[in-house]
C-alpha cells in the first residue's frame, strides 16, 4: 500500500456553529502542497474511519503566495496553504498535518474566514492615491531609487490577515486596525501625491484603534510572508503620530 499522509482537519459548517476535527487520509507525493491535498480530499471525501463525509471548504486564488486568500493555519502556524509543502510539514511532525482556520476573523466555513474587517481597516486609512479626474496631466513627481527601495517592499503587502492573526493587541476586545493598515498608511504618507492626504490617514493612526494599541511583541515582523519591514513602519508610524497629536494641539 503506499504511504499515506494523515490530515486533521477542523471544520465549522457555519460562523454560528461549533467546530469539529476530522482527520483525512492522502496518498503522499513528493511536492505536494496543501491546496492540493485538499483538493484531493474534496475528490473522496471519506475520513479514516471510512465515513463519508463532505469537501472541506477553503479559498484559493493564485496558487503562488501572491492574494493570500488561502492563508490558515497549518501544523498551529498561520501561513498559505499552496507554499505549504507536506515533504517539509512531514519533517516537522511525521504523524500528521493540521489545518485550521485563521482565529481572529470570523469562520464562514471550514478553512474559510471572513477577512473584510481589514480591508475595512484599509478603507479607513485611505490606502490609495485619490484621482479625482482621469485627463493626462503628465507624469507624476519623480521618486529617489533610495526612496523607491525604502517604500517597494510594503507594497507587496497582500492582506493575508498573518500579521493580524499572531498580533496579541488585535482581538475582540480592542479596535486595533492591526499592523498591515498601519504599514500601508506608512506607504501612502511617504508617496509623493498620497501625502496630500496625510492628515486624514493619521487621524485614524493617531486615533483609538491606532498606532497606540501597538504592544510591540513584534510577532507580526516574524510572520509575515513578505518579509515586511512593519516594525520599521509601526517606528515611523509612532513617530508621525507623536507629531501629529502636537501640530493638532496648536491647531486647535
Ligand atoms: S503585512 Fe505581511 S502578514 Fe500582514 S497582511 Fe501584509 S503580507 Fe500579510
Ligand atoms: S508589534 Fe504591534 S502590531 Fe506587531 S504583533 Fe506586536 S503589538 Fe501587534
Ligand atoms: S492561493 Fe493565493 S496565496 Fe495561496
Amino acid at each position: 500500500m503506499s504511504k499515506q499522509v494523515i490530515i486533521a482537519v477542523k471544520r465549522q459548517d457555519t460562523q454560528s456553529t461549533g467546530s469539529r476535527w476530522e482527520k483525512f487520509s492522502v496518498a503522499y507525493e513528493p511536492g505536494l502542497n496543501m491546496t492540493t491535498v485538499l483538493q484531493r480530499i474534496a475528490a473522496s471525501p471519506v475520513t479514516v474511519d471510512g465515513k463519508p463525509s463532505t469537501p472541506v471548504a477553503f479559498d484559493a486564488c493564485c496558487l503562488e503566495e501572491v492574494c493570500g486568500a488561502c492563508t490558515m493555519r497549518v501544523n498551529g502556524r498561520v501561513r498559505q496553504a499552496c507554499t505549504a509543502l507536506v515533504d517539509n510539514l512531514l519533517s516537522e511532525r511525521p504523524d500528521q498535518i493540521t489545518l485550521e482556520p485563521m482565529t481572529k476573523f470570523p469562520v464562514v466555513r471550514d478553512l474559510v474566514v471572513n477577512r473584510s474587517g481589514m480591508f475595512e481597516s484599509l478603507k479607513r486609512v485611505r490606502a490609495w492615491i485619490t484621482a479625482d479626474e482621469y485627463s493626462d496631466r503628465g507624469s507624476g513627481p519623480r521618486i529617489s531609487q533610495e526612496a523607491q527601495e525604502e517604500s517597494y517592499p510594503l507594497t507587496t503587502c497582500m492582506t493575508c490577515g498573518c500579521c493580524v492573526e499572531s498580533c496579541p493587541q488585535f482581538n475582540d476586545g480592542s479596535s486595533f486596525i492591526g499592523p498591515a493598515a498601519i504599514s500601508q498608511a506608512v506607504l501612502f504618507n511617504e508617496h509623493p501625491i498620497g501625502r496630500f492626504e496625510a492628515n486624514k490617514r493619521m487621524e485614524v493612526i493617531a486615533g483609538d484603534g491606532g498606532i497606540a494599541d501597538c504592544g510591540n511583541a513584534q510577532n507580526c515582523l516574524k510572520v509575515c510572508p513578505k518579509n515586511i519591514p512593519l516594525t520599521r513602519s509601526l517606528a515611523k508610524a509612532g513617530r508621525a503620530a507623536t507629531t501629529y497629536a502636537i501640530g493638532r494641539l496648536f491647531r486647535s
